[in-house]
Order: structure tokens, then C-alpha cells, then sequence
């Protein structure tokens, strides 16, 4: 007969947390929100930690180049989707690699002999307004000098004079030389007032530029993921088909973090991609995986996968239809309570520690904020995402308001039936697991996720905690009824503004 738990599917809205001691030191600005993402033994220390315990999702509506910055500049990382071809994916991680943090290979140049209408094409195509000028108009070629837009006049200027009539020429450009460090690049920019210091080779051939406004950039936000070379840490998803072809290729782009997309990774298709990626790049690269409900999926993903984080979580996404589909899924609070419980295990057991992922379902903040008090060491979430400025798709107006499209990877939409077509076997499938919606559009991603930490910071200390494993370790939760959720609302009191009907 088959076997039932005894123990309800429950979710992170039935919890609620009991302050515990908040000590003197308890203060938002003492809070460390930092997060190991590779497994580590005792003693030792996480490969990579990200400073904000959250991720977003590997969907084609949620996480591209844009968000792949934005996200490392706030200390996280977004999965880039892999339902889209391995040139595409690859040149979305080069991009994010490529996103300045420091010396950066100039992308726009000029011939001296170009027009003043090619330049403009170029600034317009690029969005750049400082272009170095080199003999061949390449990124590497002979520096002649530099132009920015302030050096002529788009409606005065006659637009088919040549660059090298306005251009400041070479000898008159403040420039460094290859070796020099970016914190002496960086004085020199604020010792000559200058926004941009071209890099020359010590034969005078371009090698790259440091931007003013980098500089800026990187005080504005102090907790950015960046790699060993100070480039933007980049992460992608991938599956358990093409792996083979698809793996290289981003990590010849620079991928820092690879993860298994899959909505059931307890799998021997699981476990083959995840040992071929290790054998071939050890622990060069952060390889996570899932996902699982159970401590028999999470071990074999640690055990048999090697996996560096394992993500929990089937059925609970927003645009998630697996459960009435096919009957899988469990509660995430269980499932992610169960993992963690496990994974504790395995850490008493082997002293290995395995950082978990609670992906998917996190209809507000105070959900991040009880999945990460129960063990989860960071989360992952998609319609978060999918409603900011910088997730991939197009803002549309719907009835006076403004909203973005935002769809499952299970979806006809997404089409990415490596994810689900065969993970198990089977040939094909005839049905979605996801479905097609809008989500409201509201804001930035610093902005957004500047009121989430906001609200988990405040938690934390309200649990006498200063770092996320206190947080856990001082977590006392509580089951609540039905009507301590509606006492926990406001009673008798009608709203001055309620415009803003999402959960958010
Ligand atoms: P959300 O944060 O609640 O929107 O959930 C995002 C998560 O849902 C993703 O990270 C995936 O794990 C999962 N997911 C994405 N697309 C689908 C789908 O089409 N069906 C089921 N789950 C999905």
C-alpha cells in the first residue's frame, strides 16, 4: 500500500515568528545578510557567498542581461534563462561579465577618418557618449585620441565632417598605461576632472577604459557580487539535455554559478549532467540543482550529484500549474523544513554543509523573510522579478495600469521542453505546467529589493540575530488558525488608500 506522511503539506503563510532578545547590537546597520552558495566542509569557507540572500529565477520573463547586472550590483545573482539557444544564453553571461567593473574593453569606436553621422549612429546604437578613436577603428587598435558628445553639436555641426576635426587628439588626452591599478586610474580621473581614462598598450594600442561614473557606481552600492577580477558574478541555468555543449560555452563566457533547471531534479539524468560538469570543471565553477520536496532527493543530489546547493521547491510558483497537472508537489514550508532538517544531518554527520535554495511560491516579503528563518540560505523567486524595470519583457497598459507579461517555462509560451519533456523518461508531453499572465510593474530592483532587506533586517534583529545562521538558530515559529491570520490583518478599520491590490 502506499505510504502516507503523517504530516500536513503546510506553506510559509501558516508561520509566524516569535521575537526573541533583541541586544544592543541588534541594529539594522550591524546586519550581514551574506549567504554561502557552494558546499564546504568544516573549517573551511564557502567558495562564493552572494551578500543578499536572493536569486531570481531562470525564465525566459524574469532574468536576461539587465538583470543579470542589476541583481550582481545588489549583492545577489540571476539565473540567465536557458530555454533560449546556447549562443544566446552565452552572449547574455559575456555581457554581464563584460558589465564595467573596472577596466573595460572599449565596445564603440571610431576611425579619425569616420563621419560625425557614423559616430552619432554609434553613440545612439550604444547608448555610449565617450568613443575612443583608433587608426583601424577597432577596440584594440592604434589610440588617435577620444570624442564625446560634447565636442560638437548634433544640429549646428555639419554631420559629415570627420571625426579627427573634433576629436581631442591623443597628445592632448590624459591616458595610463597597461599595469596601472584602478585605484591610481580611478585618482587620476579625479585628479584631472576627467568621466572616462583610456588604458594604452606600451606600443600605443588601445587596451581598455575606467569610467568616472564605475567608480560611482561601486561606492552607491557596496554590497555588488563581484568575481576574483572584479567583474560582475554571473549565473545561468541549464539542463539536462544539451548540458554537454551548453556548459562550455558559458563557461567560456565567464559564467561563475550553473544551475539544473529542472521542476523534478531527482533524477539519474540529474545526477549524470550535474558529475559530467564537476569532472570537467571541479570547482572552478558553482554547480546547484533541483528540485526537490524530500530529504531522500536532497541526499541523493548531495550524495550522488555532488551538487554545491540543492533547490527546494515543486509546485508552489506563482505561474505554476504542476501540482494540478500531474499530482506532484508538497507545501513549501514542509518541504523546505524537511530538506533543511536533512541537510543538518548530513552536516553533523559528513561536516560537509550544503546551502539550500527555497525556490518558488513567495507571494510577499514576509515569506522571504520566514523561508530564510527556516534554513533556507537564500531564495529564489520569478514573479518578483518579472514585475521590475529589468526583468526582459515590454511594459503594456491594462485598464489605466501598468503591467509586464510574465509566463511559466512549462508554459506553451516558453516552449522549453528540455525542462519537461523527458526529465523522467517519457518522449513527449501534451500539456503545460505553467501558465501565460501579467504581473504590475513596480519599479527598480534596487528599489524593490531596498524594502524587502529593509523589512528582513528589522526581523532579524527583532530575533536578537546579526547574520542569517542566527537568524535560523534563533527562529521560534508558530503555526497560526485561520482567524489569528485575520487578527493579524487590520479589523474595523477602513482604509484611506486601497489602490494597491497586490500582495506585495
Ligand atoms: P515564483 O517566484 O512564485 O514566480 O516562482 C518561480 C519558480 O517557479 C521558478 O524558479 C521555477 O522553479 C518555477 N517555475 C517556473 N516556470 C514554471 C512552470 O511553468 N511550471 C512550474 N513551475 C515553474
Amino acid at each position: 500500500m502506499a505510504k502516507i506522511l503523517d504530516d500536513l503539506s503546510r506553506t510559509f503563510s501558516e508561520y509566524l515568528l516569535i521575537p526573541r532578545l533583541t541586544k544592543r547590537e541588534n541594529v539594522p546597520r550591524n546586519v550581514s545578510l551574506a549567504a554561502p552558495v557552494a558546499r564546504y566542509k568544516k573549517g573551511e569557507t564557502s567558495r562564493l557567498f552572494v551578500n543578499i540572500p536572493v536569486v531570481s529565477a531562470s525564465m525566459q520573463a524574469v532574468s536576461g542581461t539587465d538583470m543579470g547586472v542589476a541583481l550582481a550590483r545588489q549583492g545577489g545573482a540571476a539565473f540567465v534563462f536557458c530555454s533560449q539557444s546556447i549562443e544566446a544564453q552565452a552572449t547574455m553571461i559575456a555581457k554581464i561579465k563584460s558589465h564595467k567593473a573596472g577596466f573595460v574593453r572599449s565596445d564603440s569606436n571610431v576611425k579619425p577618418s569616420a563621419s560625425l553621422q557614423e559616430l552619432l549612429d554609434i553613440m545612439k546604437r550604444t547608448g555610449h557618449s565617450t568613443v575612443p578613436v583608433t587608426e583601424d577603428g577597432s577596440s584594440g587598435g592604434k589610440f588617435m585620441g577620444i570624442i564625446t558628445d560634447k565636442d560638437f553639436w548634433e544640429f549646428e555641426d555639419d554631420l559629415t565632417s570627420q571625426v579627427q576635426g573634433y576629436m581631442t587628439p591623443k597628445e592632448k588626452v590624459i591616458h595610463g598605461l597597461v599595469g596601472i591599478t584602478l585605484k591610481e586610474a580611478n585618482h587620476q580621473l579625479y585628479k584631472h576632472k576627467k568621466e572616462a581614462l583610456p588604458i594604452l598598450e606600451a606600443d600605443g594600442r588601445l587596451n581598455s577604459l575606467v569610467f568616472k561614473k564605475d567608480y560611482v557606481d561601486h561606492i552607491n552600492n557596496p554590497l555588488e557580487l563581484l568575481d576574483g577580477r572584479k567583474r560582475l558574478v554571473a549565473a545561468a541555468g541549464v539542463n539536462t539535455h544539451d548540458y554537454q555543449e551548453r556548459v562550455p560555452a558559458l563557461v567560456a563566457a565567464g559564467v561563475d554559478m550553473v544551475s539544473f533547471d529542472s521542476s523534478d531534479g531527482f533524477s539519474e539524468y540529474q545526477r549524470d549532467a550535474a558529475l559530467w560538469a564537476r569532472e570537467r570543471y571541479g570547482k572552478d565553477i558553482i554547480i546547484g540543482g533541483g528540485n526537490v520536496v524530500s530529504a531522500e532527493g536532497f541526499k541523493y543530489l548531495v550524495e550522488e550529484a555532488k551538487l554545491d546547493f540543492v533547490k527546494v521547491g515543486i509546485g508552489g510558483g506563482s505561474i505554476c500549474i504542476t501540482r494540478e497537472q500531474k499530482g506532484i508537489g508538497r507545501g513549501q514550508a514542509s518541504a523546505l523544513m524537511e530538506v533543511v532538517e536533512a541537510r543538518d544531518k548530513y552536516y553533523k554527520d559528513t561536516g560537509e554543509y550544503i546551502p539550500i535554495c527555497s525556490d518558488g511560491g513567495l507571494a510577499n516579503d514576509t515569506q522571504i523573510i520566514v523561508a530564510l528563518a527556516m534554513g533556507a540560505d537564500f531564495v529564489m523567486m520569478g514573479r518578483y522579478f518579472a514585475m521590475t524595470d529589468e526583468s526582459p519583457t515590454p511594459k503594456v497598459s491594462l485598464k489605466g495600469r501598468i503591467y509586464k507579461p510574465y509566463w511559466g517555462e512549462g508554459s506553451n509560451r516558453a516552449r522549453n521542453w528540455q525542462r519537461y519533456q523527458d526529465d523522467k523518461g517519457a518522449t513527449k508531453m501534451h500539456f503545460e505546467e505553467g501558465i501565460d499572465g501579467y504581473v504590475p510593474v513596480v519599479g527598480s530592483v534596487d528599489e524593490v529589493l531596498a524594502v524587502t532587506l529593509e523589512k528582513l533586517r528589522a526581523t532579524m534583529c527583532n530575533l536578537g540575530s546579526n547574520s542569517l545562521p542566527e537568524f535560523t538558530k534563533n527562529a521560534l515559529l508558530t503555526l497560526v488558525s485561520e482567524q489569528s491570520i485575520e487578527e493579524g490583518g487590520t479589523s474595523n478599520i477602513i482604509q484611506v488608500d486601497s489602490k494597491f491590490d497586490d500582495d506585495n
